[in-house]
């Protein structure tokens, strides 16, 4: 029998739920799902086309006539109407703006709708902001990943010095906390923990202890 078991992992920026998911998704034989990615590529669609991101009517009209396809795979590729943008949509510009078009109530309900799509066929591994709230609230185990903004906003600096950026660190951590902000104040979908979700802090932890921390739950729901 196929596994169909559902993981929900909400947090944060930068407190490791991708690099996680990943691992247990691969641990498990189940399908990762990159939520954010989707958030970013319409966000990327939108600054190239020099939209008013506080256009809902646009953003939503934009997410409608958007096609993301995540594909499965060491590297997971993100296209955007066909196209490769995976190193694009993580640029320090999108970053920025990410969270003015993830707030769109418009646009999340189209996306919601494709991610509820994908998990309905497979065993599944989302990571998110609104995956065990209001995505897969049926799933079958719920982590909210959390750390400090500062260790979040370190870790961020590492990823995006190996990349060539250069880092104001105190910047970094202002526009972190900034998005978490956005993130957990907005109308629809706020980043809270779900009531049922076990809380991880992994300021302190390294990525193996967070994976098996989740495996060793999941055995044990
Ligand atoms: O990797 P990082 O944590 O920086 O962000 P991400 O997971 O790629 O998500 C980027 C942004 O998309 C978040 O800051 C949220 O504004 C939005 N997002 C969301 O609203 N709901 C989700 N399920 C996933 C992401
Ligand atoms: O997806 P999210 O924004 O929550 O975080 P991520 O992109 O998976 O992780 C951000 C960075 O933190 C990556 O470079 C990870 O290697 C690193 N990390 C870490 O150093 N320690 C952990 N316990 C988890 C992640």
């Amino acid at each position: 029998m196929r596994n169909k078991t559902c993981v929900a992992i909400d947090g944060p920026a930068g407190a490791g739920k991708s690099t996680v998911a990943k691992l247990v998704a691969r641990q498990l034989g189940l399908l990762y799902i990159d939520t954010g990615a989707m958030y970013r590529a319409v966000t990327l669609k939108a600054l190239r086309e020099g939209l008013d991101l506080t256009d809902h009517e646009q953003l939503t009209a934009l997410a409608r006539r958007t096609k993301i396809e995540l594909v499965p795979g060491a590297k997971q590729l993100v296209l955007l109407d066909g196209e490769d943008v995976t190193e694009e949509i993580r640029s320090p510009e999108v970053s920025r703006h990410v969270s003015l078009v993830a707030k769109v109530p418009g646009v999340r309900a189209i996306l919601v709708e494709q991610q509820r799509r994908m998990a309905s066929e497979t065993g599944v591994v989302m990571d998110g902001r609104d995956i065990g709230t209001v995505v897969l609230p049926q799933a079958d185990i719920k982590i909210f990943l959390t750390a400090s903004a500062e260790e979040r906003a370190n870790r961020r600096a590492k990823e995006l010095a190996n990349k060539g950026y250069t880092i104001d660190i105190a910047k970094l951590i202002k526009e972190i906390e900034e998005r978490d902000y956005i993130d957990s104040h907005r109308e629809v979908s706020p980043l809270v923990a779900a009531a049922d979700a076990t809380i991880i802090d992994s300021s302190n932890l390294s990525i193996d202890e967070v994976v098996k921390e989740i495996i060793k739950l999941i055995g044990n729901p």
